[in-house]
């Protein structure tokens, strides 16, 4: 399929310092969109000056939540040159969560070539400033015009770019959790593993909980039995305990993290022991409270390598490595920047360069 493309005639002005750039409230200039319909597949591929959605009010996205997305980061290199981290491993877990929510399947690899085009067009905002990127939020959307529930036959597939500079605010600092002890965000067998809005509408009110309560982010446990540590709002959470990294292994309900993934095969690389396991919020009371957890930290896409200074659970409250960013996490955190940034070699094959335009 061809990819029509319409430029704007009226740029608009980039943020006039990237160092104050926070997360998500710019935009660039261009969006990819096509549609799909059960007669004719995906078509009308095309990028377009960014423009606000015209949906009917009773498009089905509005009313039962068919929505799945990604997210990935374009940097920019120190030589001037952008590039993307791991877009394909992005595209195949949009394919996961479209199929969990029955939005149609896509080719991932015309989808790779769709935001690589997009990218290029747009990468005069990619910022040229250390911890700022360029945001690539792909979305597919079911806009099946019907209060029914029906099998999905038609979607929108949206990507929107924005200069980003630290999900969390002031960069590499640690922050304070709570375990979320009521609420729960996902079971196995449900959606936890997709990337679809639903997980995160369902986050909201411990969020608000925390929040209120004076914490930044809040842990997920189980969903079955409220005991076993899942992950953070938007990241996958690791704790170094006795000299070994531990993280929740994936049992369905866990968001399969990018940032995760390349994190355990990198610190495999330098050498650490890494388990993937079911950790229990009382082994990890017990360990904290003796004083065993030397590091902790969450990572994803938006946030980083973001250490956690404390815990909470119930009555309990708990500092880690003294509110400092731990040697571990700011090794992984060189490291991974050094990859994506350009500043060191990616060994991996993790880096997809954006042509120049
Ligand atoms: N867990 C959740 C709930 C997330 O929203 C994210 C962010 O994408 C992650 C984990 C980390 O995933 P990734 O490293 O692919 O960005
Ligand atoms: C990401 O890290 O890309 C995410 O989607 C997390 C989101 C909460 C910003």
């Amino acid at each position: 399929m061809e990819i029509t493309i319409t430029k704007t005639t009226a740029p608009r002005p980039k943020p006039e310092d990237p160092r104050k750039l926070g997360f998500g409230t710019v935009f660039t200039d261009h969006m990819f969109v096509m549609d799909y319909d059960g007669d004719q597949g995906w078509h009308d591929a095309r990028i377009i000056p960014l423009e606000d959605l015209q949906l009917h009010p009773g498009a089905a996205v509005f009313h039962y939540g068919a929505e799945v997305f990604e997210g990935l980061k374009a940097y920019r290199t120190a030589g001037g040159s952008v590039q993307l981290f791991r877009p394909a491993d992005n595209m195949q877990r949009m394919r996961d969560s479209a199929e969990r929510i029955q939005l149609p399947d896509f080719d991932a690899e015309f989808m790779l070539k769709a935001m690589l085009k997009l990218v290029e067009i747009d990468q005069d905002w990619v910022p040229a400033v250390d911890g700022a990127s360029l945001y690539v939020r792909p979305f597919e959307i079911c806009t099946d015009v019907d209060l029914g529930l029906h099998t999905i036959t038609h979607a929108k597939m949206v990507i929107i770019l924005s200069p980003v500079g630290s999900y969390l605010g002031g960069g590499l600092r640690p922050v304070n959790i709570m375990i979320e002890d009521t609420d729960v965000r996902a079971v196995r067998g449900g959606t936890g593993y997709a990337k679809c809005g639903g997980n995160y509408a369902a986050a909201n009110r411990a969020a608000a909980k925390a929040e209120k309560l004076g914490y930044e982010q809040v842990l997920w446990l189980d969903g079955v039995n409220r005991r076993y540590i899942e992950e953070v709002g938007g990241m996958n959470v690791m704790f170094k305990i006795g000299g070994k990294v531990v993280t929740p292994k994936l049992t369905g309900s866990v968001l399969p993290g990018i940032t995760r993934r390349s994190c355990i095969q990198l610190l495999r690389d330098k050498g650490v022991e890494v388990e993937e396991r079911l950790i229990s919020v009382d082994e990890l009371m017990d360990a904290l409270a003796a004083g065993q957890v030397e590091e902790a930290w969450g990572c994803g896409t938006a946030a980083v390598i973001s250490p956690i200074g404390s815990f909470a659970y119930q009555d309990k409250h708990y500092v880690v490595n003294n509110r400092e960013i731990g040697p571990l996490a700011q090794d992984l955190y060189d490291t991974l920047t050094g990859i994506q940034w350009g500043k060191s070699d990616d060994p991996y094959g993790w880096i997809v360069k954006v042509p120049k335009n």
